[in-house]
């Protein structure tokens, strides 16, 4: 582990995350409404019966937490809410009729935010509208983001009701320091109570939330989480190292940066973290920062290396086009990344006109895709096949890789990363740095000067 630990710190720079390539930052106002519609129509002229991926964005919360990186509101007022929902449900008048409806919908997610914050009224009813837009396919996969706090058995007996079958669970800590520090008191019993009624009425998936290197956290409490969760056995854990970036996220100001462990600390962190669930807890370590039971279709995904990455963040399902409804949602076509206004004000004005409130996108050259593929085949399944890109882009592999290939012989030295004549493998203890190894391939990282890239996180 020390080795490890040793090439980890090497290794930690701020790098993109790769739920997209481009990366958002690279998104502008030259790709907006306009790009989209036309986009959109031609995808569905081309591929009437394509699958496809809703994402609805539901942004309230009852109060901040002080390490939020996601695109939330607080609010105390249901008829804020209310007035949001009716918004969301014309914007989706606004775009279903564009799209086929032979297209079958076989992904849903409901992210936030806390889409929980809604009513059990109000979740069966969105459920029921999407059911008569959409032709929801029988085995859709949908899945709801819960936070326990303020959560009652009538949510989740809703969340059923409206077609979830996968729960995700917002845990972060058990700790009650780090608790304090980070403004979200939590009990452990609300998490296990969530998680005894999402048996109870049959989620056939649950997935629980942890953030490391939160303040006051250190190994040892963090073990006592770590313990807890593996006590609850949930199908899946997502593991997210902090993000914090106080220059672009005001309140994160608020979290006392004096406790916050320093980046050998967050090595063990992680690394204790990644030797409790894969040891003890029998997990298997998918892609950058998730974890699944070997029997969850996203480690089987990983083993048979049909394992997708978006937004959303690790899917099975994630090659089908993505329509997203709700504030700062992303759509993700094959050709075209375009996203919705960000605040309320502009998103509400948009569609008072009739209008979808796309605002900036980007429209994918023949060499992003090329490039996007390698990217999201070495982020999600770890290895990649050069015949196999080549054949699907008509290029030669190594001939138009070769500055990426120059740029990885250093981490094939330090053992990250295998480079054969057929194929890249990433090698265990480069799992860790994936995103180092794709972000070999990333043009924009590489052309642009060190001063231009946009604030992304350190890899661990
Ligand atoms: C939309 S929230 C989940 C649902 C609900 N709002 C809740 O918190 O319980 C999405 C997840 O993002 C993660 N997250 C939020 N801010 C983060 C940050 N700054 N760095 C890393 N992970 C973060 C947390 O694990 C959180 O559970
Ligand atoms: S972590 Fe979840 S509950 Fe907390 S502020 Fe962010 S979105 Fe809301």
């Amino acid at each position: 582990m020390d080795a490890d630990l040793d090439l980890l710190r090497r290794y930690n720079r701020s790098l993109p995350r790769y739920t997209s390539y481009p990366t958002a930052p690279h998104f502008g106002d030259d790709v907006g409404r306009e790009a989209f519609q036309q986009t959109v129509q031609r995808s569905n002229a081309v591929a009437p019966e394509a699958p496809l991926s809703l994402y609805l964005h539901l942004p309230f919360c009852r109060q901040l937490c002080y390490y939020c990186g996601c695109h939330m509101k607080v609010t105390h007022d249901p008829a804020r809410i209310e007035k949001y929902l009716r918004y969301l449900k014309r914007e989706i008048d606004l775009l279903a009729p564009r799209l086929s409806s032979r297209r079958p919908v076989t992904q849903i997610h409901w992210g936030g935010g806390t889409p929980t914050l809604l009513t059990p009224t109000q979740i069966r009813a969105l459920g029921a509208f999407l059911r008569d837009r959409f032709e929801v396919a029988p085995d859709v996969e949908m899945s709801i983001e819960a936070d326990p706090r303020g959560l009652t058995e009538k949510h989740i007996a809703a969340a059923r009701a409206a077609g979830c079958t996968r729960l995700s669970l917002g845990v972060q800590t058990f700790d009650a320091q780090v608790q304090e520090a980070i403004h979200r008191v939590q009990p452990e019993r609300l998490t296990r109570t969530a998680v005894r009624w999402a048996r109870a009425h049959g989620f056939d998936g649950i997935n629980i939330d942890l953030v490391y290197g939160l303040p006051h956290q250190t190994p040892e409490t963090f073990a006592d989480t770590l313990a807890g969760v593996l006590d609850l056995a949930p199908d899946r854990i997502a593991l997210y190292s902090y993000a914090h970036v106080p220059s672009v996220l005001e309140h994160q100001r608020l979290i006392p940066e004096d406790a916050l462990p320093a980046p050998a600390e967050r090595l063990r962190l992680f690394g204790h973290a990644l030797e409790t669930l894969t040891g003890r807890g029998g997990y298997r370590f998918i892609g950058l920062d998730h974890f699944a039971k070997p029997d969850d279709e996203l480690a089987l995904a990983q083993q048979r290396g049909t394992l997708r990455r978006n937004f959303q963040g690790y899917s099975t399902r994630a090659g089908a086009d993505v329509y997203a409804f709700g504030i700062s949602g992303i759509h993700q076509l094959s050709g075209l990344y375009a996203q919705n206004a960000k605040a309320l004000r502009a998103y509400y004005d948009a569609i008072n006109r009739s209008e979808l409130t796309v605002y900036r996108g980007y429209r994918l050259t023949k060499e992003d895709r090329l490039r996007r593929h390698v990217i999201m085949e070495l982020m999600c399944n770890m290895t990649l096949q050069k015949e196999a890109v080549e054949d699907r882009f008509g290029v030669d592999f190594d001939a138009h890789f070769g500055a990426a290939l120059d740029r990885l012989r250093p981490l094939e030295a330090d053992g990250l990363v295998a480079l054969r004549s057929d194929e890249i493998e990433v090698r265990p203890p480069g799992r860790l740095l994936v995103r180092n190894i794709a972000s070999a391939f990333d043009a924009y990282l590489h052309e642009a000067a060190p001063h231009e890239q946009p604030a992304y996180s350190e890899s661990v």
